[in-house]
């Protein structure tokens, strides 16, 4: 029953400090349940596995409902911005075929051969954040391990060299923290993009930005607006869900301390605990918003035309129709591949394999050099890391004081 939900309790206080026990409520209710967002905007929310796995892969909910609607839409008297043009043609917000066929073409130079190839740098990059961690002896985990890992993997992924690095991270953190509200370093984003793809055009190298402008050889490219947008989005889409994964894989493991003891005993572990964290916790909540396209039956009700869906893989990864004993954080639960962290079907995460390596070799650096590590605050509990919400994990190692 959905009269059980008042109708913005999704955003209520008490359910942010717990939101599992709402999605809990949810997968009971047998039917989407509506929740209005502060804007007003209704989603129709669904947390049951196989009911977030039917949403996802549902030929008539997706993202550009416009296209589908029989309104008449008066255009703009107004050409799009440049800004507005680039994020118009982002990956992640595209149907088919546009989707399909930009996600063709960045697969093509995004595999899993060039995610491999970097591993010996990451595993550097994560051993010295190790070492200087050592050396602070306090520290807090977000700012001083994790953040500073996924955009410089991201930089070294897509090629930019090392003198314009500084450059790139200070675009980067104004973009992924959406505080670019005049849109300059977007556009100071996309210059940079525009000139190093020039250079990648004369003299290509062995990076994803050679990768994507080869194509155009083949007269089947990316064109500028979506270059942009594809380098823009592996900044968005990749720094702050990994940072995520790693700061709660901590987390999680020092308020486990069996758990945490068996990782160092034994750091082959480390990829099951970056499974169980992002089942148990992931960074993704709920996919970004898919719309109905037509009025359509979903998890045991009918969802109108052209509404909001929350396909919440919070509670997918909680079902206990999938998981046994979902709400205990178990590294070595036996279920843990049938979490849906990184999505389903034809918008699964792109850097998947890549967010993966990154989280494991920091945890196996912190496992081998850090064995000491504790936590530096009182409670025996610490708040969840939330990036969005400025979310701190102080950490420390060495003699007690
Ligand atoms: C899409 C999660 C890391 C790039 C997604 C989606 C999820 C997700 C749930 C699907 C969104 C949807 O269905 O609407 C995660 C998690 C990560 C992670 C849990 C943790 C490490 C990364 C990294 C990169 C990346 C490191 C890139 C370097 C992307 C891209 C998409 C995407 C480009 C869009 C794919 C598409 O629309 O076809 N991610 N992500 N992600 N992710 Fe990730």
């Amino acid at each position: 029953m959905t009269d059980d939900f008042r109708p913005m309790e999704l955003w209520e206080p008490g359910t942010r400090r717990d939101p599992h026990a709402f999605y809990a409520r949810v997968r009971v209710a047998g039917t989407p349940v509506p929740q209005y967002d502060p804007a007003g905007n209704r989603f129709w929310i669904v947390a049951r596995h196989a009911d977030v796995l039917d949403g996802l892969q549902h030929p008539d909910i997706g993202h550009e409902v416009h296209r589908h609607q029989d309104r008449d839409l008066s255009p703009s008297p107004y050409p799009p911005s440049e800004t507005e043009r680039i994020s118009s043609r982002q990956l992640i917000a595209l149907d088919p075929p546009d989707h399909s066929r930009l996600r063709r073409l960045v697969s093509t130079a995004f595999t899993a051969r060039t995610v491999a190839r970097l591993e010996g740098w990451i595993a550097g990059v994560a051993a010295d954040l190790v070492v200087q961690a050592r050396r602070l002896g306090r520290f807090d985990a977000v700012t001083d391990l994790a953040d500073p890992l996924p955009v410089n993997v991201i930089a070294q992924l897509v090629g930019v060299p090392d003198e314009d690095r500084a450059r790139f991270r200070d675009w980067s953190a104004t973009i992924v923290s959406a505080s670019d509200y005049d849109g300059s370093a977007t556009l100071a984003f996309a210059a940079y993009v525009d000139e190093l793809a020039a250079r990648r055009r004369a003299e290509p190298r062995d990076d994803l930005l050679s990768g994507l402008v080869a194509l155009e050889a083949q007269g089947d490219a990316l064109d500028r607006d979506e270059l942009v947008a594809m380098v823009q989005l592996l900044l968005i889409a990749g720094q702050e869900t990994t940072v995520d994964v790693i700061a709660n894989a901590l987390r999680l493991l020092l308020t486990h301390p069996e758990q945490w003891h068996d990782l160092r005993a034994d750091p082959s572990l480390a990829s099951a605990v970056v499974e169980e964290t992002l089942r148990f916790r992931g960074p993704v909540e709920i996919v970004p918003p898919r719309f109905t396209f037509r009025e359509l039956d979903l998890a045991g009700g009918i969802i109108p035309a052209f509404e909001r869906v929350g396909l919440s893989l919070w509670g997918a990864n909680r079902d206990p129709e999938v998981f046994s004993h979902p709400d205990v954080f178990d590294v070595h639960r036996a279920d843990v591949a049938n979490h849906i962290a990184f999505g389903y079907g034809s918008h699964f995460c792109l850097g998947a394999s890549l967010g993966r390596l990154e989280a494991r070799l920091m945890l196996e650096a912190v496992a081998r050099e850090l064995p000491d590590l504790r936590l530096a605050v009182d409670a025996a509990e610490p708040a969840d890391v939330r990036l969005h919400h400025g979310g701190m994990l102080p950490l420390e190692v060495g003699p007690t004081s």
